[in-house]
Order: C-alpha cells, then sequence, then structure tokens
C-alpha cells in the first residue's frame, strides 16, 4: 500500500474516533478571542460526564490548588482558557479510545502509561526551561503516539507485522514501522489530529516528533515533546550513567542541556507525579 492509498484509507474509516463533541466546541470556541468564561462554561455544561471529569482532575494531588474548584467557571477563572481547553482534550482523547479492540498484543494501559509519563515530563521540562506552555507540553505529550492506537486498533493486520519483525529482527518500533507501513505513527497521529482541526503547533509536534523538523510552526514544543519521549524511554532513575543523548535531536540538547544533566535531580520528583497522573487518566479517566 502506498501513503496515499495508506491514508485515504485512513480517511475513511467510518469509526475513527472522534474527538467528543465538547471538545471540539470548546476547541473551536477558543479561536475566537472574545469568547467570555460564561459562554465557555455553558457549553462544557452540556457535558456533565466531562464537567465531573474536570472537576475530579482540577482538585486532584495534580494540580494541587489549596482551594476547592466546584464551578466550571471557576476552574476557568482560576486556570485560564486554555489549561482547562488543554484539560478537555486530555480526558477526551483517552475516552475517545477506550474500550475499542486492538492487536492482542498490544498493551493499552503501558501505552496509556507512557503517554502520561511524556505528558507530565514535557509540562515539566516547559517549565524549567520555559520553551513552551507547561500544559500545551502535557497535551501534546498525551497526543504524541496516538497514531500508534490508530494503528493498533485500525490497522490490526499491518500492526501485527510490525510487531513479528520487532520480535524476530529486534528492530525498535519505529524501525519496523518505517520498514514496513506507508506511513508511520507520528505521521498517522498528526493526520487524526489535524482532522480535529486541533492547532497547527500541536499537529506538528505530533507529526515531527521522531524526526524533528527545524522549520516546524512551534519549534520548542517539538522538542520539549521529542526530549520527553527520549527521556522516558532512556533514563534509568539511580542509575550511575546519565541520559543517553544518541538519538536526540543534536539541537534539542543543546537547549535544554542544563536541565538534562540535572534529571537525577528531578526526575524522581516527576515519577511521583506520573504515577499520580496515571491514577486520574489510566485507571480512573479512561
Ligand atoms: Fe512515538
Ligand atoms: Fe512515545
Amino acid at each position: 500500500m502506498d501513503k496515499e492509498t495508506f491514508f485515504k484509507k485512513l480517511d475513511r474509516i467510518p469509526d475513527l474516533p472522534t474527538l467528543p463533541v465538547v471538545a471540539f466546541k470548546v476547541n473551536k470556541m477558543l479561536q475566537d478571542v472574545d469568547v467570555s468564561i460564561r459562554k465557555l462554561s455553558e457549553a462544557i455544561e452540556k457535558d456533565q460526564a466531562m464537567v465531573s471529569k474536570i472537576l475530579k482532575l482540577v482538585n486532584s494531588a495534580f494540580y494541587g490548588f489549596r482551594s476547592k474548584i466546584n464551578t466550571i467557571s471557576h476552574a476557568i477563572t482560576i486556570l485560564g482558557f486554555n489549561t482547562v481547553r488543554n484539560a478537555i482534550v486530555s480526558i477526551a482523547v483517552v475516552d475517545a479510545f477506550s474500550g475499542k479492540d486492538a492487536f492482542e498484543a498490544f498493551d493499552i494501559t503501558e501505552f496509556w502509561k507512557h503517554s502520561v509519563a511524556v505528558a507530565v515530563t514535557g509540562r515539566h521540562m516547559a517549565e524549567k526551561t520555559r520553551l513552551g506552555t507547561p500544559d500545551e507540553a502535557f497535551v501534546a505529550g498525551i497526543l504524541h503516539d496516538v497514531g500508534k492506537l490508530v494503528l493498533a486498533q485500525y490497522f490490526k493486520e499491518l500492526f501485527g507485522q510490525v510487531w513479528t519483525s520487532i520480535q524476530d529482527e529486534g528492530l525498535s518500533f519505529y524501525e519496523a514501522e518505517k520498514k514496513l507501513l506507508p506511513a508511520d505513527h507520528a505521521q498517522v497521529g498528526g493526520r487524526l489530529v489535524k482532522k480535529w482541526q486541533l492547532p497547527a503547533s500541536l499537529v506538528e509536534a505530533i507529526t515531527y516528533h521522531h524526526a524533528v523538523k527545524k522549520s516546524a510552526t512551534n519549534f520548542n514544543l517539538l522538542v520539549l515533546v521529542h526530549a520527553s519521549d527520549h527521556i522516558v524511554n532512556n533514563y534509568k532513575t539511580g542509575s550511575s550513567e546519565g541520559l543517553e543523548l544518541s538519538g536526540l535531536f543534536p539541537e534539542a540538547a543543546r537547549i535544554m542541556a542544563a536541565e538534562l544533566k540535572a534529571l537525577p535531580e528531578w526526575f524522581p520528583a516527576v515519577e511521583t507525579e506520573i504515577e499520580n497522573a496515571c491514577e486520574f487518566f489510566i485507571e480512573d479517566g479512561g
């Protein structure tokens, strides 16, 4: 199958997850600079399940506010429009893919654990390096590998071939799919997120997270995702060796040098935060 046929097939899948209506609407409304807190709250309140999840999230240890947030408008006032949008998108994406059959060897819980780990690490890196907005880095992390889910759920046979070649030839997931698929999971994920009409900066951060592109709309967000993925996949807390830098885009390594060097100091606390976030997004939220 060539790339074009593959993408055509992808676009025609009738039950490909859509972003739940409320997330889609909120995203649209936020493209209007004049949107009011009241209007946005009303839109969110149409989905009561979403309301309770958002309130649970913003009141969780993960956000760490001391006073209780009881309403959506209060949440927006305290957290801001974009943070609430990113929280909704993160919750919605985990929901959109749950309860579907995937290629049997694919462990969906492990998949989300990885995504949440990259999200939390990205948020921390964004804060420390000031390269991006922390919650934008978070949502990009949650979404970065979503193409793998699409492949595992909708292209089971192709995914199976990738799986076999990982086992038999000892290839990495990315190497195997490069070899066997018309498009890799990063491109597939980017395509989906574009269809959902999420911002171009997010679409590109997903599409290029393995093949960093200097000319991306928001290069900093892209390298935050790329580097966080690399850290989560390669850094072992407590090991005497530092982070393996091969495979990391050289410019990312350069602009984040200080934080990468200081990993042993900050990563253990981030690991605790990852556990908290997993509890929310996977065991409970998903
Ligand atoms: Fe990936
Ligand atoms: Fe990843």
